[in-house]
Parts: structure tokens; sequence; C-alpha cells
């Protein structure tokens, strides 16, 4: 998608108003040791925890009867939890995962539906040490399988609905031996390694001794997926606290009266940087919905909750804008504060519309599942400028390079790159050191990103400079999909791009060539996605399907996504010297 199309049509609809002083200033006098002091420290010794500082540190203190969560199911029926009672539950349930044998460093996955015990077991894995891994529940037994055997898990949170994905391939995953089985369920198999979690926690005691783990001790990994090979493990560390916390107060506003809500899954980055360090850090109430997106929903928790700042996605929002006027004309949403939205480019379009219904435009900002926290954004102070990203987090320094690590005048484009040394900068990629290596050059981090900076500043999303695929916000490697495409019977070889859509941004397509001996129908094509989905991931099934005689690939057998996507949209085909056959 070109920089054109992304900002121009509205801008007129602004007044740009000039920076104003705030933005600069901050940015003068901010250094990260400031921030720093903002959090407590176990003894001067450099050690930190993130669950400490999110939850016991207010429980210990003035916040103890504050509400930290307060969850709504999707049935509508609601649990409210204060920072003090949050302690209590971490503690036992970091109780029971001693019990059970889990040390520091271990990896604990979560494989929940946003229920409480999503939130507390996350702070229960960071209070015992161990690194927690939550899982999209949205994610099929392929999805869930190679995660889990990567990072070598050794215990899951599940719950009974979705238990059966994981047992399709429990037999293949010989490290995993604990499953914590959340709500209600059937008795547990002990030979299968099943507990309780009910059952565990009543019993365990709200004490809990939390593990002084280093700035540079493991915290959470999320696996994201690249152009190549399987998703890969960013892992992140106990340090990244200090850059979540101060960026939620930057970015998202956060202020001690507010009510937040993210809307994002734990399952993704956003979900636990700002669905759960970022607000909690700060001693900020959140609201947690567990149910799926309606607009009637949605824009009732605003008001029936009084929610004051919204941290949401492009997507929900174009999709909220396709409900249209009339829905939002139904509530009061005069509680809102702040709005910020991120995972996408937000279209000028989606802006504009939101303006009156909300009273306010929506802060667009941007960031990956590698750097951990909001490195650029529409900064509150500033007024938006509609289509842009919005201009540097104090303490990050991002730049627009040429592929020699050059930075580039504003108003060219180029790759963006961010200087390392922020504290939430991701540490490895689990398993992949060279990859992670790979991605620092010249003194950079490289995103994968392709973008420009104006003479103010502001930041400019222009694409990907792969071929992954963001759909709704989630990243989808292709590789993934071909692989699991050509698991199917009927399926010699499959290339698979992202195709522009109007409300995802992008869908998943796969162009597909059948074995000998199958016909093509549309019956197959439901099929094949069918298998996908059922697989893979209800997010990353490919939506469309064409099929093909057979693929264009490079001399070397590797498929051409790029040309497929070129003919696809009907773009210049570029450079095909090393083109073998279509
Ligand atoms: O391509 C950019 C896009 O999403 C990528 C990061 O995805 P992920 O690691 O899943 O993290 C998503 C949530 C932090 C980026 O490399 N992206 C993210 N924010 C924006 C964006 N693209 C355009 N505008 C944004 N505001």
């Amino acid at each position: 998608m070109g920089a054109e199309a992304i900002h121009k049509p509205a801008l007129d609809q602004f007044s740009v108003q000039p920076i104003i002083g705030d933005y600069e200033e901050t940015c003068k006098d901010f250094d990260w040791e400031t921030a720093k002091d903002a959090l407590d420290w176990f003894e001067r010794d450099q050690s930190i925890n993130i669950a400490h500082n999110c939850i016991d540190r207010h429980a210990n203190g003035k916040l103890a009867d504050k509400v930290g969560l307060h969850w709504i199911g999707g049935d509508g029926s609601e649990k409210i939890y204060t920072f003090k009672q949050l302690k209590e539950e971490t503690n036992r349930c970091a109780n029971l995962l001693k019990q059970i044998g889990i040390a520091k460093g271990d990896r604990v996955f979560l494989f929940l539906n946003r229920i409480p015990e999503l939130y507390i077991g996350t702070m229960a894995i960071l209070k015992v040490g161990a690194v927690a891994g939550p899982l999209f529940s949205a994610f099929g037994p392929d999805a869930i399988k190679d995660r889990l055997e990567d990072s070598g898990a050794v215990a899951i949170f599940t719950e009974a609905s979705l238990k059966s994905r994981l047992e399709d391939v429990r037999s293949e995953l010989p490290d995993l031996k604990h499953v914590i089985l959340c709500g209600e369920h059937d008795a547990p198999d002990a030979a299968k390694g099943e507990v309780s979690y009910n059952e565990i926690t009543a019993a365990a005691s709200p004490e809990f001794e939390v593990e002084r783990t280093s700035i540079d001790d493991y915290s959470i990994m999320h696996y994201t997926s690249g152009t190549t090979g399987k998703p890969k493990g960013a892992v992140h560390r106990h340090n990244s606290i200090i850059s979540q916390k101060s960026t939620a107060q930057f970015a998202l506003d956060l202020q001690d009266n507010d009510i937040y809500w993210c809307t994002a899954d734990p399952g993704w980055v956003t979900g636990t940087s700002y669905g759960m360090i970022g607000p909690w850090s700060n001693g900020i109430t959140q609201l947690v919905y567990a149910g799926g997106f309606d607009p009637d929903t949605w824009y009732g928790i605003i008001e029936k909750h009084q929610v004051t700042v919204w941290y949401t996605a492009p997507t929900a929002i174009r999709m909220l804008m396709k409900a249209g006027d009339e829905v939002p004309k139904k509530y009061d949403m005069t509680c809102l504060r702040h709005i910020c939205s991120v995972g996408e480019p937000l279209n000028p379009e989606a802006i504009v519309w939101g303006k009156p219904i909300f009273n306010q435009a929506i802060h667009d900002n941007w960031w990956q599942t590698e750097t951990g926290c909001i490195m650029i954004a529409n900064y509150p102070p500033m007024e938006v400028r509609p289509g842009s990203m919005g201009r540097p987090i104090p303490g990050i320094q991002p730049g627009i390079i040429d592929d020699e690590g050059n930075e580039m005048p504003p108003g060219q484009e180029g790759n963006l790159a961010v200087r390392p040394g922020w504290p939430s900068m991701f540490q490895t990629y689990w398993n992949k050191q060279s990859m992670y290596d790979s991605r620092f050059q010249n003194g950079w981090y490289l995103t994968g990103d392709r973008a420009y900076k104006d003479e103010d500043g502001y930041y400019w999303f222009i694409g990907r400079s792969d071929d992954v695929i963001n759909t709704a916000g989630h990243l989808v490697g292709p590789f993934e999909v071909e692989s699991a495409l050509v698991e199917h019977p009927a399926v010699a070889e499959a290339g698979v791009i992202g195709k522009p859509d109007k409300e995802r941004m992008e869908i998943v397509k796969a162009f597909v060539a059948l074995k000998d001996g199958h016909e093509t129908s549309d019956e197959l094509k439901e099929e094949i996605r069918l298998f996908v989905r059922n697989r893979l991931a209800a997010h990353a099934y490919p939506r469309e399907i064409q099929f093909v005689d057979s693929l264009p690939k490079t001399r070397s057998g590797k498929i051409m996504r790029r040309l497929l996507k070129a003919r696809d949209q009907g773009l210049p085909e570029g450079d095909t010297s090393t083109l073998e056959e279509f």
C-alpha cells in the first residue's frame, strides 16, 4: 500500500497544528534512569520483577483496595479484583506452579480464552521467575505444536473448550509435563500430568515470596511470523517494564482515575505489554471483555463502564464504521478521554469518521512484538496527523535508512530502523540467535517496515519490506500457511500472498496446484480452507484460494510470491530473470 493512498484523501479535513511545546520538552528531559526510579527494585542490585511491580507494589500500598481487573464475560457476567485480591490470587497460582515443580527459566504457556486465569496465570508465572508464553485461543493443533515444541514448554494452562486441540498434538510434545486445567472440567488425568487449577489454588497459600529476577531474566515470549520458516519466539526480559510503564503514560496518557480498556488478546504482544504490564505498572483499573466483536456491545461497554482510555485496532474501527453511524448515537460515550490504535495503518477516513462519534481523534501508534513497547505515536499533546504513525516516544531513536544504514533525508522512503538499547528491546529469538543477530546492522535494529519521515519528524508507514501478511492486525507468515496447505492430500504445492482488503487491510490468498488425479471444484476449495483453518488458526487460513497448474519459481525452486502478488494485482512484474516457469 502506498503512502499516498494512506494519508492523502483526508488531510485537508484537519487543520494540522504545529507541535506544541510539551513534546520537545519531554523528549529533551527524558532519560530511562528517571523512568527506572518510578519502579520498585528489590534491592539496589538491579533486580526487578514485573509481577511484583504490576500487582504486589500496589497491593502493599495505598492502592490495595483499588480495582485492578474488572472482568466482563461474553455472557455479561462480571468479576472484580482489587490489587490486594490480585496479589492473593497470583500468589495462590504461583504456589500451584511451585507445587508441580516449575522452576525459574521454565517456559510455561497459556492456551486460554480471555478468562481471569489468563491474567492471573501470566503474573504468577512471572512471580516464580518462569517465562510466560500466551497463545491465541484461535490457534489450531499445528500452531500450538510449533510453539510448544520450539520453546520446550514444560507446562500449559488450558480449559475444557480448548483442550482437545492440545490433545491432538500432545504425543509429539515430550517436554510438556503439566497441564493446568482452568474453569469447569472433567476429572484431571494424573497420567497425563493434568491438575485442576481451582482445586489446587483453593487450598494454596495466598502468601508467596516473589522470585528476585534480574533485569535480564526472561519474562514473556511471543511467537511472531516472518517470511520464511515457522514463527519465531521473540523473548522479552523483566527490564521491559521500564519502557512499558513510561510509554503507557506518554502514548496512552494513563492517569490515576482512568478506566482503561485494551481490546487486544494477550496472545499478541499488545495484550501483554498494554493489556497487563503498561496499565498495571501504573496502578490503573483495567477492563477486560472476554467476548467477541459486536458494535452494540462494544459501545455499550464504553458507556456502561465509563471507559476513559481505549486502546484498539484499525480493523475494529473499520468494522465499527461499517456498522454505521446510527449505532453509536444510541450510546453516551462522552466519558472517553483518549483513544489509541495499533497494528496496521489507521486510514485517515477512520479518524475523520471517529472524530464526531468520539469527540476526538483516534491516535495511531506504531511498534512491534520485537520492540515490546510503543515506539512512535501520535503523542497526546500533539495534533494528530491523519495517516501518520506519529513521532518518536521520548528515549526512542528511530531513523529511515537505506540498505547500507545511511539515514535518508525527510520525505524519502527507506527502511524503518531504531537505534538499539531501549529497555523493552527483545533479547533473542528462541533457539534462533543468528536470526536475531541478522536484525541488527550498522548500529540499527531493522524493523522490516518501509516508511518515510516528514520535515516535522512525523513517520508515515508505507508497507512491509518482506512477504509477511498483516491481516486484521495479525501477522501471518506465508510459509506457515503454505506448509499447512501442502499437508492436504490433494495439494501438490502452494504459494501464499496478502491480498489488499478494505476492512482487514489484507486477506490471506493461496495459489494452489493440485496433485494429479484431483479435480478443481468449489467444494475442494472449501475443504482446503477448512483444513487450514482447523489445523493452523482461524485468523490465518486462506479466505481466497485460486487453483493454478503450477507456481512461478526461481531456478533454485523458491516460490516467487512477489510475482504472484504482482500478477494478482495487475502490477508490473519487475525483474523475472530468475524465473523458471509458471
Ligand atoms: O508492519 C507493522 C505493523 O505491524 C507490525 C508489527 O506487528 P506485531 O509484531 O504483530 O505487533 C503488532 C502490535 C504492536 C509492524 O512491523 N504495524 C504495527 N503498528 C502499525 C503497523 N503498521 C502501520 N501502522 C501502525 N500504526
